[in-house]
């Protein structure tokens, strides 16, 4: 990956999310002058380690942290203003500047406390065979609002604080009504303290609210380099995923073009990341799932717990099954591979080529969550690597194994793999020339 060579870039993460995104968008961002985040929420929890300093950022756009880009927060975005505000006022404590360089779109639409307080109770109403497992950060019932269209608040809404209340009068008694109705433990929201706590933080982000499309297309036309950053991952996306354990947004390249409102044609690369093995966290299948010692070394070598809801990720070899599917839903150009260095020690690693049911080999990714469920991996077994965490410059200088690992990756998956990561720091990243193998 040649970065200064790069043109608009998406960043889009090829798995059930967690993958790494954060930190390529931050290697990225140096060469970019505005970094966008489209989609999803807070739910996303996007961690930069920068020397000794870990910043964990769950709505603000990895670029934040770079002095000199602009950082849009688009109109796809459910953008909850308290946790932003807080993630806001954390980051300057912590003297990161955050002025003019992020605006928030005013098309963008709010998370109320009421899509919280349902995305609680509408989980713990589901047995926990049917729990999606989210990250209880309302952002389900806001995108259902947002389609529902008549209860739905945006930005641009906290413009007219008298209107702003009544809206917010007439959503609460009518999700007053709702929750009592449907769930046990509702608490009555009030509607008043609402729109006061919402409009206060509309006050304190008011220098930061702007069209951001106008923004955006200007900053294009005026040859702008635009860095696109994912949220969540492929097999989250709500069409394309393991639906319904999947997140409520559209997480693959093409809700760059619905989500920030550009051209399809705008992209010129798309950077897919991808773990050196899988996790996921909440439920839904996971045919290369490691319920035993071996995810568990795994998840305590890669510190596989949630940025942001602490949660234990369940974790897995390598499933390509899932992130070719992916590289073709989202037109891969390139690949980043993270946490190389979770895997060294283990004297044998393995990648799910396909799944088995029966006696049918599949290869394709199945469309229901059944099937998902009852699959076994295929399993191509390849030699581990004994470096734990490699302190080498280059990528030749790698075990012959874990070197051999990346270059069966490439191969299976048919698109080069340019960058390798050993380790959370920015230094610890490999750059690599590719050169695609011969696929299965
Ligand atoms: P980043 O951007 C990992 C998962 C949740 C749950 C499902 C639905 O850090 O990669 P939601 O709260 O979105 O309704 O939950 O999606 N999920 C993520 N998992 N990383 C994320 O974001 C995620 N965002 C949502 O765990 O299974
Ligand atoms: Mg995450």
């Amino acid at each position: 990956m040649e970065f200064s060579q790069l043109g608009h870039t998406a960043v889009i993460g090829l798995q059930w999310g967690d993958e790494g995104k954060g930190k390529i968008v931050d290697l990225l961002t140096e060469h970019f002058d505005v970094v966008v985040r489209y989609a999803g929420g807070a739910n996303a929890g996007h961690t930069v380690k920068i020397g000794k300093e870990s910043y964990a950022l769950h709505l603000l756009p990895s670029g934040i942290l770079r002095k000199k880009s602009l950082n849009l927060i688009g109109p796809g975005v459910v953008v909850d203003l308290e946790i932003l505000v807080a993630e806001i006022d954390g980051l300057r404590k912590r003297n990161i500047h955050v002025g003019d360089n992020l605006q928030i779109s005013e098309r963008a639409h709010l998370v109320m406390p009421w899509h919280k307080m349902q995305d609680r109770l509408a989980e713990s109403s589901l047995g926990d065979d049917k729990k999606i497992g989210t990250t209880a950060k309302g952002i389900g019932p806001c995108y259902a609002d947002k389609m529902l269209r008549s209860t739905a608040l945006r930005v641009c809404d906290l413009e007219n604080a008298l209107r702003f209340r009544e809206r917010v009068t007439e959503i609460a008694d009518q999700k007053n009504t709702v929750f009592a109705a449907l769930y046990r433990d509702a608490e009555r929201l009030d509607a008043n303290a609402i729109a006061d706590a919402y409009l206060a933080f509309g006050e304190q982000l008011r220098a930061h609210i702007a069209d951001t499309t106008a923004m955006l297309h200007e900053r294009i036309d005026a040859h702008d380099r635009v860095l696109f950053e994912g949220a969540q991952g492929s097999m989250l996306d709500i069409n394309h995923g393991t639906f319904p354990y999947v997140t409520s947004s559209s997480c693959i390249s093409g809700s760059v073009t619905t989500s920030a409102g550009v051209g399809p044609s705008t992209l010129e690369s798309v950077v897919g990341v991808i773990k050196a093995y899988s996790t996921r966290v909440g439920g839904g299948p996971f045919p290369t799932e490691l319920d035993n010692d071996i995810g568990n070394k795994i998840r305590e070598r890669g510190h596989e717990f949630g940025t942001t809801t602490g949660r234990p990720r369940r974790c897995g070899w390598f499933d390509a099954v899932a992130v070719r599917h992916a590289i073709r839903l989202s037109g891969v150009t390139e690949l980043a591979v993270m946490h190389l260095d979770t895997l060294g020690t283990f004297e044998q690693v393995r990648v799910c080529t396909a799944y088995r049911r029966g006696k049918e080999t599949i290869r394709t990714f199945p469309s229901r969550a059944e099937v998902l469920s009852d699959v076994e991996p295929v399993f191509e077994t390849l030699p581990g690597w004994s470096v734990d965490r490699p302190e080498v410059g280059s990528f030749e200088q790698l075990p012959d194994e874990a070197r051999s690992y990346i270059e069966r990756l490439e191969a299976i998956l048919g698109v080069p793999i340019t960058l390798v990561s050993i380790g959370p720091e920015r230094t610890a990243t490999l750059h690599r020339t590719a050169g695609v193998g011969a696929g299965l």
